[in-house]
């Protein structure tokens, strides 16, 4: 185990074999730390956090020569509150806000400049990438891909596999870069395994996306769509909806 004499630490933390602890580093009372965790310097984080073995936290961006997402900047450290469970295996980034008891599951990725909100569950092996913002309450499960600018709303739920997208110009051209957005789940909204959201495409409040479609288009408030494209197929049922105790 190696702590830096500059990290500050609460009481009762525990800290397992082979954990390296940087410079600045600050720990709240009552944390558990795993073996190899690895908290880079100037990491923040607050009381009863758990984090598992072999997880990095506080990761800088690199940026490969032809990125076009990652920003390099200056970015503030990484801030993880009260109550957050952490996995085994994850790795999250600088500039990047783990609001109050989210739990994130084994080997999830969580890049810079994210915000999560309370009580979120993010799945084992969910890459959430740079720039995105997700709710309280929200549940995003195994292996979904969020990809960068994306904006996901509160209570919403993303299902295996679902992958968003940013590029209608799949990397090529300069016009691209005027473009890039990430999709918007508004509220409440519910999105089936498997399916594939476009860039820039809106899933209005409380809407529900079929297993397997392919989003073309924004989707309004409170409607099922299914299919390649995805097509309305019918109204969300009154006892799924949110107001009416459908969490
Ligand atoms: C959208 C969904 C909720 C609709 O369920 P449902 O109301 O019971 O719909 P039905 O099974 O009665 O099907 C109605 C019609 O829509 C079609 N349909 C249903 N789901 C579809 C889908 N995912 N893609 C394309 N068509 C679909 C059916 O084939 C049927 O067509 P038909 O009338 O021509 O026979 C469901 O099919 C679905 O996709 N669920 C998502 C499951 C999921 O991802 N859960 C996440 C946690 S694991």
């Amino acid at each position: 185990m190696s702590v830096s004499k500059n990290a500050i630490m609460g009481n009762g933390v525990s800290i397992g074999e082979n954990a390296i602890i940087e410079n600045d580093v600050v720990i709240g009372n009552n944390v558990t730390i795993g073996h190899n965790v690895v908290i880079l310097s100037g990491v923040r984080i607050g009381d009863y956090v758990t984090i598992c073995d072999g997880t990095i936290l506080g990761r800088s961006p690199l940026k490969a020569s032809t990125s076009a997402t990652t920003r390099l900047k200056v970015l503030p450290p990484l801030e993880i509150k009260k109550g957050v469970t952490i996995g085994s295996g994850c790795i999250i980034y600088k500039g990047s806000v783990i609001d109050e008891n989210v739990f994130i599951g084994d080997l999830a990725t969580v890049r810079e400049e994210v915000e999560i909100g309370k009580n979120t569950i993010i799945g084992r092996g969910v890459a959430i990438e740079n720039q995105t913002k997700i709710g309280s309450y929200v549940k995003i499960e195994t292996e979904a891909y969020i990809t960068a600018m994306s904006v996901v709303e509160d209570h919403c739920f993303i299902a295996p596999e679902v992958s968003f997208s940013n590029d209608n110009y799949l990397g090529r051209t300069q016009e691209r870069f005027k473009h890039f957005k990430g999709p918007t789940l508004k509220k409440g909204a519910r999105i089936g395994v498997n399916a594939t959201i476009l860039p820039g495409i809106t899933i209005g409040e409380e809407a529900v996306v079929a297993a397997g479609a392919v989003v073309t288009k924004n989707v309004p408030a409170r409607v099922v769509v299914a299919g390649v494209p995805a097509k309305y197929l019918k109204d969300v049922p009154e006892d799924q909806l949110l107001d009416k105790g459908g969490n």
